[in-house]
């Protein structure tokens, strides 16, 4: 009798809640220091967004509700709920309903412990050196992701169909893949902080404001429709999470954004810009309107703010340029970081005035962060160091 009302409960459980979904990721809307915004993704008309959590060793579960929104018409469903109130650098479970027990860690307020961030770009082209690259940057244990634009190529992929529905799906397809390999070994997910890329946009530069942008749909942002933003680590950190051109121009609103958040923020230790397109690209062509537009509009300020290093992506290789300022090399000018080879085939890099090293190789950057240095480090995705810098805070002399 028992047995029975067990299977009677567990199938009404399933047909309440369904499967376990298999697109699961955590990202941040709001502070990450108390706030952690959980996603998932299903396809059986689940229309409820529950999450229960708790801090590691607590006896009770807490509830949160979110929305549930479809994905552009199609069956698929996205779920989001922000949990808020929780404590600074601090281990929680949580589960979907009252399905599979995850965890994840909150960032501490402030560099009050050394932070580990990996930022990579150009993601999801095939499987294989996707998933190879994915389990090597888990393998290092980041607080977080930067995932810095070209994420799913959703667009500009040469493909015969490319419907809504072949978008969405290259969607789920990253999103399956990054739910499986980007768990730590000690089962933490690795939250995604993402930005936007040319390969995340329908294509063409020219229209800022084109509608049905994917990458809007499957993240969420503090201003909605707005992908650029401030993501401070207390009052130490802060990143700079930029759109290189793709649904906002460079310039204009933009750049004014930027300028007010560098001078706004001008007591961190660190500012570190992040974005797609590159103002010294390796490969693409120096004269590249985004990467003029970048120098023109953006570097200045870099310069002028506190910036040492700046992480840009797109080029499919690898870089660390000589420190720049006023577009020469420049003895305490700005390092720029990348270039952008996550899981895409690499290519190889021209010869510029600019490049201190670079090379054509899948690789990503770690930066380990405290309150006296920030040590950057390049890796491929064997797990073999490419490259090593240390980095000061802004208000102290260059190294
Ligand atoms: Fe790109």
């Amino acid at each position: 009798m028992i047995k029975k009302a067990l299977i009677l409960f567990s199938l009404c459980a399933i047909c309440l809640w369904g499967e376990e979904p298999q697109v699961l990721y955590l990202t941040w809307r709001g502070d990450p220091s108390t706030t952690m915004t959980v996603m998932w993704h299903t396809d059986d008309g689940q229309d409820t967004s529950i999450i229960q959590y708790q801090r590691e060793g607590e006896a009770t579960w807490h509830h949160a509700e979110g929305r549930a929104k479809p994905l552009l018409k199609s069956s698929v469903t996205v779920h989001q709920v922000e949990l808020t109130g929780l404590n600074e650098n601090t281990d929680y479970f949580f589960r979907i309903s009252d399905g599979e027990i995850h965890r994840f860690r909150t960032l501490p307020n402030g560099l009050n412990r050394p932070l580990k961030v990996v930022i990579g770009g150009d993601a999801y082209m095939t499987p294989e050196p996707f998933t190879k690259m994915n389990k090597e940057v888990a393998s290092k244990d980041p607080d977080f992701v930067i995932l810095t634009g070209d994420i799913a190529y959703s667009e500009g992929l040469r493909c015969a169909l490319k419907t809504l529905r072949w978008k969405i799906e290259r969607w789920e397809e990253f999103f399956r893949i990054w739910t499986r390999d980007m768990v730590t070994k000690e089962g933490r997910i690795i939250p995604i902080v993402p930005v936007i890329g040319n390969h995340d946009v329908l294509e063409g530069f020219d229209d800022p404001f084109k509608k049905e942008v994917l990458f809007y749909e499957v993240f969420t942002f503090p201003h909605e429709g707005i992908p650029f933003r401030l993501m401070r680590i207390g009052k130490d950190l802060c990143f700079y999470l930029l759109d290189s051109g793709h649904t906002f121009p460079v310039a204009g609103s933009q750049a004014e954004w930027l300028e007010k958040s560098l001078v706004g923020n001008q007591q961190a230790l660190f500012h570190i810009p992040a974005y797609h397109m590159a103002a010294y690209p390796t490969v693409t062509a120096f004269s590249h309107r985004s990467s003029r537009d970048i120098r023109k509009f953006w570097c200045p300020l870099f310069e002028r703010y506190g910036v040492k290093i700046s992480m840009e992506h797109d080029n499919h290789a690898f870089k660390r340029t000589f420190p720049i300022r006023e577009e020469k090399v420049t003895p305490g000018g700005v390092i720029y970081l990348g270039d952008g080879a996550w899981g895409v085939p690499p290519e190889k890099p021209h010869r510029h005035w600019y490049l201190y090293k670079s090379a054509q190789i899948n690789s990503y950057w770690l930066l380990t962060i405290d309150r006296e240095r920030c040590l950057c480090e390049a890796y491929n995705n064997d797990g073999e160091l490419l490259d090593k810098l240390e980095v000061l805070p802004h208000h102290k002399a260059p190294l």
